[in-house]
């Protein structure tokens, strides 16, 4: 592996939930992070040359023959480690220290009480601090040279350092929100424990990666696949800016979008717009139609909208020819939840709904691969892209094929299209899209008896959903005001025909998921 140019604190994940968050909390402090499995090896490590290792929770016991390891020489390479959770079991496991189970679990919100005010790790903080705590065993003593740092009334070893040799540890999660001071703890880690500068800067990321793709690419053509989403187009705009003409962005009206969607997307990167993209807008909905008929399976339909979306994009490069490159936004979450762990797959995600086996392009180009979603945003804003675009939220590839339950048919689209632009009007002019992650309807595949005029109905039940969620990777059903339930309501039944009852999903993910499909 080569030597990343930013300074990078490596995160060696063991299976925890917040393996994501803590990649995350290291981004915001300006200092480049990866996440890498548990298993990767001593020598590359030593290649990828870290400023600090941060080891993850997991789920396990340090104790169990079969926990999930490291090597102990990790702790001699002479690079600050802090462990977390797990994290700091395995430090205390392997270098000698005591871990037990605890006589009961120590979960939620507690308070620590910090012993050494001296600690690099807690400089700035309380001596009394609320900490988020989710461990079944305890570090009962600490390993030979080791100073215990803090403590709480059932966990003896809070917190313990061998200043000397920067190995620290935490029982406690510092990444999580509910650790009041976790910020700062993680700011003295990075910044005084591994002495960081902060290199991490969008400004010189879009730089790098414009040199990084010209480098890549050379007199190439590419293809990038634009959606109009701000992944796709901050991919393409980058592209744009390090080969210019050599690239093509092809826009596939795939008939499963959202309504006028596809005129916006074409007036902000088409001829009239701003951007010199050289834009292509397909027309594949009937071709789309056609493969969807009688699929109801929600994979099978993710499977099949991803591989007619490579067909039609291999069917434009074989036009222009000689395109070696296809260009998608791909983003690290992506990336980690498909290449990390032994995690089950929840849903084939995809930035066109799951790749096909075969791809006829020599490579797939994925410059946003190592960013987060706000990342994504903030290197949008660097480079020019319009607030309106920077900030919408996500709207998946397979588009409204995986919010209409069952199988897909162009009246079901009409139905959904007109649905869910309504309650997308109402949620803006209530004035409160800014506050939820992601907001749209659902077209269930139930119908039942209604009434209207005089007369009975046999219709559709639409499905309603509003999100709040930071990371998209958990998240909460947000609380709608009833007038703007109400008024969603009478608009739709009256306005969309075809629909006579309106629902609101009021489930979180887990265990429901965002999309229903
Ligand atoms: P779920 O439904 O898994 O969705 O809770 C989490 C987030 O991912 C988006 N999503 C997708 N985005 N291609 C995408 O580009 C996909 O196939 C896809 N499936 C889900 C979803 O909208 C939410 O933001």
């Amino acid at each position: 592996m080569k030597k990343p140019a930013n300074e990078v604190i490596l995160v060696l994940d063991f299976g925890g939930q917040y393996n994501q968050l803590i990649a995350r909390r290291v981004r915001e402090n300006h200092v480049f992070c990866e996440v890498r499995p548990h298993t990767f090896s001593l020598e590359e490590i030593r290649k990828m040359a870290p400023k600090g290792i941060i080891l993850t929770g997991g789920p396990g016991s340090v104790c169990a023959d079969d926990a999930v390891t490291c090597d102990a020489a990790l702790f001699s390479l002479g690079i600050p480690v802090l462990g977390i959770c797990y994290g700091s079991q395995l430090m205390a496991h392997l270098l000698g220290g005591s871990v037990v189970r605890a006589d009961k679990s120590e979960y939620g919100k507690t308070e620590v009480e910090i012993t050494d005010a001296g600690s690099k790790l807690f400089t700035g903080i309380a001596a009394k601090t609320i900490c988020w705590m989710s461990h079944t065993d305890l570090i009962a003593q600490a390993p030979r040279g080791f100073k215990v740092t803090a403590r709480t009334s059932a966990c003896p070893v809070a917190a313990m350092e061998q200043a000397g040799k920067a190995l620290y540890a935490t029982q406690f999660h510092p990444e999580v929100m509910h650790t009041v001071q976790g910020k700062e703890m993680l700011h003295n880690f990075v910044y005084d424990v591994c002495g960081c500068t902060g290199d991490w800067q969008m400004g010189s990321f879009v730089e790098k990666s414009v040199k990084e793709l010209r480098k890549k690419i050379g007199k190439g053509k590419a293809l990038c696949a634009l959606s109009g989403g701000v992944d796709s187009a901050v991919a393409a705009v980058l592209l744009a800016k390090a080969i210019g003409k050599q690239l093509t962005c092809v826009f596939v009206d795939h008939g499963l979008l959202r309504k006028h969607e596809g005129k916006q997307v074409e007036s902000v990167f088409g001829e009239a717009g701003p951007y010199d993209l050289n834009f292509i807008r397909i027309n594949a909905r009937q071709r789309f139609y056609a493969k969807l008929a009688g699929v109801t399976d929600p994979e099978q339909k993710r499977k099949i909208i991803g591989e007619e979306f490579i067909r039609v994009f291999e069917e434009q490069a074989q036009k222009i020819g000689k395109v070696d490159y296809l260009v998608q936004g791909t983003i690290y979450p992506d990336v980690i939840e498909s290449g990390l762990g032994k995690s089950a797959v929840i849903k084939s995600h995809h930035n066109v709904g799951g790749l096909p086996d075969f791809v006829d392009f020599k490579e797939i180009v994925e410059p946003l691969r190592l960013l987060f979603k706000d990342e994504v945003r903030a290197a949008g804003r660097e480079l020019g892209l319009p607030d309106f675009l920077v900030n919408r939220q996500p709207f998946p590839g397979p588009g409204l094929g995986i919010r209409i339950i069952g199988d897909v048919t162009e009246k079901k689209v009409q139905i959904l299209k007109e649905a869910d632009a309504i309650f997308r009007e109402e949620v803006k002019r209530a004035g409160l899209a800014k506050n939820l992650g992601q907001y749209f309807a659902a077209l269930t595949n139930m119908r039942s008896v209604g009434v209207m005029g005089d007369g009975r109905t046999y219709d559709y039940a639409i499905a309603l959903r509003a999100v709040r969620t930071s990371d998209f990777m958990t998240a909460e059903c947000a609380e709608i005001p009833w007038d703007v339930l109400q008024n969603t309501t009478r608009r739709i039944v009256n306005e969309v025909k075809g629909v006579n009852r309106v629902l609101y999903d009021c489930t979180g993910k887990p265990p429901a998921t965002i999309e229903f499909e």
